[in-house]
């Protein structure tokens, strides 16, 4: 019986039991993104030390990327007849992402707090990765572009990070 999170469609494309672990396991990581999507935003504004701007604009850009994913998560959710739920109150509950520090912080404890949640945003999905490849190929292709994006942006937050 459908509720008022899923619609019966018509025409199915994944049987019940892996339409429901399928869209859990997008919904896990459509929490994360939207949460590190807020995360970035928050970096973005109180960065402050030597070259701020260009870790500044980098994080807008890591931005785009993150929102671009959610709302692809989301939408595939919705594709398989079941209601995406982004509301803050589900983010706050549900994202595996760690509290921001507040206030201002520098570019060095910037890129050090962007890149682990990042990090742990991409762990998640790599997770998924797993998950999807026996349930819904076209899910895990998704999962997989959007990883790729997000480890390239990992990776230019790391080379700016001391090595010593
Ligand atoms: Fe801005």
């Amino acid at each position: 019986m459908p509720t008022n999170s899923q619609v019966a469609f018509k025409r199915e494309l994944l049987n019940t039991d892996n339409n429901q672990t399928t869209t859990a396991t997008l919904q896990d990581n459509l929490v994360n993104l939207v949460d590190l999507a807020l995360l970035l935003k928050q970096a973005h504004w109180n960065v402050v030390g030597t070259n701020f701007r260009s870790l500044h604009l980098q994080l807008d850009a890591i931005i785009e990327t993150v929102r671009a994913g959610s709302d692809d998560i989301a939408e595939r959710i919705a594709t398989l007849g079941i209601a995406a739920d982004g509301r803050s109150q589900t983010v706050a509950r549900n994202s595996h992402l760690h509290e921001y520090p507040e206030g201002m912080l520098s570019v060095e404890e910037t890129v050090q707090h962007v890149a682990d949640e990042l990090h742990a945003t991409v762990t998640e999905l790599r997770n998924a990765i797993q998950r999807l490849g026996e349930l819904d190929p076209i899910s895990e292709d998704l999962c997989i572009g959007i990883c790729a994006s997000l480890e390239k942006h990992l990776w230019m937050l790391q080379a700016q990070e001391k090595s010593n």
